[in-house]
């Protein structure tokens, strides 16, 4: 057997113990069923309960610690719940989100992937019927952007503060984020032909393509990188004739999301307005309870990704058994893959458990479920 690919599993708050407890049961019976190379070491940090303990949310040595790993999968972070215990350890949200962004940016995980793809058996909430043939790739910039953490506060808690929060972007951000989302876009397209489900979108000479990338900025308002990126998309595009291009705003873009939202195919955008469009495109796609979602370094082999779903911690439903784990199931099916580029066994474990999940979603989608129930169900699937 090769040598083992190492999981560091952070089960995290609030729900995040919950689903990452019914997504390490799958990651047992796939390795017993296909003897998979992977072994897994679960951290109790990031969390509260860490901070409770040792006064700070993770060592200080965390990112040393998590680089001998070859994946990260997160449950959640945040307010640990329940709500409604006003006694409950709570610390800032700046203090118990800070190991997500010190992860993404430490190890380069430029890419934000999001897929909105409403499953059959998923809640759909638009009335229009064509909401059915939602499927788009949301993909968020990682790594700069509105989320570069520079800035301060001057004259704190006077009539007179000052507070400035400083937006990075670099032509080589822009350019690899532009150029992943139409790699990505060629790569749907080709999936779709072999599926037999082609689609077409318009270029603007008229013409059609097989698939699309929307970018988004606010180029009205911002425009300094707004410009930039409309200058390295319509560079990058030169490279992919074949991919039709489209530009929104992001005000207009979180409309058509909602109007039309089956019209987009790739969508790509900076940080802040990719973070906001993800909410929408996952309820549009189900909720969050559905909505998976990754942090990769596609570049950097000896860097982990991070795999970890849309949602928060749940502060709201925490404790009760009752989140729904089938986004963090999809999320450790997408890890899978991933780690199935260095072993083509755990990519088809991973198309495995993507299949069991939606199937158990179409089956059982519309019925009230525990969490235990879900994740009990996919496990009978997949035995
Ligand atoms: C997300 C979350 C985080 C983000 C928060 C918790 C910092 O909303 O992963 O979408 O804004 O990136
Ligand atoms: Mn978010």
């Amino acid at each position: 057997m090769p040598q083992p690919l190492r999981i560091a599993v952070m089960p995290g708050d609030g729900i995040g113990p919950e689903v990452v407890t019914e997504a390490v049961h799958c990651l047992e019976l796939l390795r017993e069923k296909h003897q998979l190379p992977i072994e897994w070491t679960r951290f109790p940090w990031p969390s509260h309960a860490w901070h409770e303990r040792h006064g700070e949310v993770m060592p200080e040595d965390a990112l040393s610690q998590l680089a001998q790993y070859d994946a990260i999968l997160l449950g959640a972070l945040g307010d640990p719940g329940p709500m409604d215990d006003p006694e409950r350890y709570l610390l800032p949200d700046s203090v118990s989100l800070a190991p997500l962004l010190d992860m993404r940016k430490g190890f380069d995980q430029w890419v934000c992937e999001r897929p909105a793809r409403l499953l059959p058996g998923a809640r759909q909430y638009l009335a229009d019927d064509r909401a059915r043939d939602i499927d788009m790739l949301v993909i968020r910039e990682n790594s700069e952007g509105e989320y570069v953490g520079q800035g301060g506060r001057l004259r704190q808690g006077t009539e007179h503060e000052v507070a400035t929060q400083m937006e990075v972007f670099t032509r080589r951000g822009a350019e690899r984020i532009i150029r992943y989302g139409f790699e990505q876009a060629r790569l749907r397209a080709d999936a779709r032909r072999r599926d037999g489900n082609k689609r077409d979108f318009p270029t603007l000479s008229g013409e059609r393509c097989e698939s699309q990338v929307c970018v988004v900025t606010k180029r009205n308002a911002l425009r300094y990188w707004g410009d930039m990126y409309t200058e390295v998309f319509e560079q990058v595009a030169r490279d992919y004739p074949d991919v039709a291009t489209h530009h929104e705003l992001i005000d207009a873009a979180c409309m058509k999301f909602v109007q039309a939202p089956w019209a987009f195919d790739v969508v790509v955008a900076s940080n802040l307005q990719g973070d906001i469009l993800t909410d929408l495109a996952a309820v549009l796609s189900g909720g969050m309870g559905v909505a998976p979602s990754c942090n990769l370094n596609p570049d950097n082999p000896d860097m982990p990704s991070m795999f970890e779903p849309t949602h928060g911690s749940a502060p709201d439903i925490a404790g009760q058994g009752i989140a729904d784990p089938t986004a963090m199931l999809f999320t450790t099916a997408r890890m899978l893959e991933w780690l199935g580029r260095q072993d083509p066994l755990l990519a088809e474990a991973g198309r495995e458990l993507y299949a069991a999940v939606a199937a158990d979603l179409a089956q059982n989608g519309g019925t009230r479920r525990d969490t235990r129930n879900i994740g009990d169900s996919v496990l009978n699937r997949l035995k």
